[in-house]
């Protein structure tokens, strides 16, 4: 079966009070369009035109891989929908349709709800869902004998209405060609004067058509996001979800509650994660690692056996048996090698750091290669840039460098050198050389200070 969809994503948003599009606004660190179009293409659809309309443009960059229709006005889900036609001329057999903003379906449900349309002889299904509190979503109305009958909007229904709790999930399967024909018969008389896509099913019904209604086991999975307090519910049910797949696989979460794990984030087996950590994008951590408390890891790729505490790193890599903390900033890309010991305020950017070395306080290393074996001495500092240029700094195989260094980039302090505290280092210093760059105590032996 080759499964085609619509997604509609034109809308403003108006009740999320943002200038970012609604349907770009993330869950579990990813916008909410992304998650439907995920689910639907893992649930075996094969295309997906998406309707967009309102910040076309940042909905366009920010999403790959679909095809977009634009749909100059919002005149409501069924316009969406009719903006598509010209797209689905050809197609025959089912068409699903989801909305941008509802971040939790799942292919599972998908799968399921596309397998029972088929299966059946209707001409259109909706996806239901009994909502613990069904404020703002279209009621499914049904006959004495439990057919499907219409859906009525929440804002055109009245009190005995209001009070069902069975409601529309905005996700349809539908005869393609049969759809596009009713769509055109669709009107706008209601209390919001749009063209309502669930009008379609009565349509249908009045027709003679069979509708289906299909109910989900799960009601979350089907939350429609309409505001920031929405969104921040669907958020937590979706990282609670991230965390116990987690937990299932062998990742120990001790407090799942202040863990906040992305998307796409992936962790190994044995891994102890401490509270209010942060693990953003598509950042990877190996196995048997202890990561927190307090960490933010957006990007990072974490080898096995790691310890890390109270520090932000992005875009770099931690190699296996990594120590790194507390207060450490990894920027982009930093390699730290095996074995290195880091931490107690220092930064790294763009620089490799080889196997073994330490840099335990109090440094500033950027643009830099570093064999392994190097002891960075407390307080020292790369002088990477002039005001205009970055430059390079090498520093070889076990070398030692002294508290307090600056090393004045270009510069390459060769394997095995020794450099004494203090020193400005401005020329390259030889393999196994002692370099000593700074004044010269002097010591007055006898010193009548005169305002004694
Ligand atoms: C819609 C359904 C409601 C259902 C709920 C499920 C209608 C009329 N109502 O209500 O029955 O319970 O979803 O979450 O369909 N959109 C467009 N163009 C438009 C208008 C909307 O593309 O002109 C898109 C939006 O971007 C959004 C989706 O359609 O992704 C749903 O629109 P929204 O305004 O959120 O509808 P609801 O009021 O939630
Ligand atoms: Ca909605």
């Amino acid at each position: 079966m080759s499964l085609e969809t619509i997604i509609l994503a034109a809308g403003k948003g108006t009740r999320m009070r943002s200038k970012l599009p609604k349907v770009l606004h993330k869950v579990g660190g990813k916008p909410m369009l992304q998650h439907v179009i995920d689910a639907a293409k893992k649930a075996g659809s094969s295309r997906e035109v998406v309707v967009i309309g309102s910040g076309a443009d940042l909905v366009k960059k920010a999403i790959p891989n679909v095809e977009f229709v634009l749909q100059e006005e919002q005149l409501g889900t069924g316009h969406a929908v009719l903006s598509a036609k010209e797209n689905f001329a050809e197609s025959k057999g089912t068409v699903l349709i989801l909305c941008g903003d509802t971040p939790l379906l799942t292919s599972n449900l998908l799968k399921n709800f596309t397998t029972a349309h088929e299966d059946s002889d209707c001409a259109a299904t909706v996806l239901t869902a009994k909502m613990p509190d069904a404020t703002g979503y279209g009621r499914i109305i049904r006959d004495t004998d439990g057919t499907f009958k219409k859906i009525v909007e929440d804002k055109d229904a009245n009190e005995l209405e209001k009070k069902i709790n069975e409601v529309n999930a905005g996700v349809y399967c539908f005869d393609v060609q049969k759809l596009f024909g009713a769509l055109e018969k669709v009107g706008n008389d209601n209390s919001q004067g749009e063209y309502y896509l669930p009008d379609v099913l009565t349509i249908l019904a009045d027709a003679g058509e069979k509708i289906g209604a299909f109910r989900a086991d799960y009601a979350d999975e089907t939350l429609g996001i309409n505001s920031r307090v929405q969104l921040a519910a669907a958020d937590r049910i979706f990282r609670m979800k991230k965390n116990h797949e987690l937990m299932d696989s062998g990742v120990t979460i001790i407090d799942p509650n202040t863990t906040f794990i992305d998307y796409d984030a992936k962790i190994g087996q044995d891994t102890i994660i401490y509270p209010n950590t942060y693990i953003e994008g598509k950042t990877t951590i190996g196995e048997d690692c202890s990561i927190g408390p307090n960490i933010r890891f957006t990007d990072m790729k974490v080898g096995n056996k790691v310890t890390a505490q109270f520090s932000y790193c992005h875009e770099a890599e931690i190699c296996d048996g990594v120590t790194l903390g507390p207060y450490v900033h990894l920027r982009p890309g930093t390699t730290i090698g095996e074995n290195v010991k880091i931490g107690n305020f220092v930064e790294v950017k763009n620089s490799n750091i080889g196997e073994g070395s330490k840099l335990p306080h109090l440094q500033y290393i950027g643009d830099t290669d570093m064999g392994s074996g190097v002891n960075v001495g407390c307080g020292t500092t790369t002088c990477n840039y002039d005001g205009k240029q970055k430059f390079r700094t090498t520093i070889g195989d076990n070398a030692f460098i002294g508290c307090n260094t600056n090393l004045v980039a270009p510069v390459n302090v060769g394997d095995g050198a020794y450099i004494g505290a203090g020193s400005t280092i401005t020329k390259d210093v030889p393999k196994d050389n002692l370099a000593i760059a700074r004044a010269r105590q002097t010591n007055i032996e006898v010193w009548n200070d005169k305002r004694k």
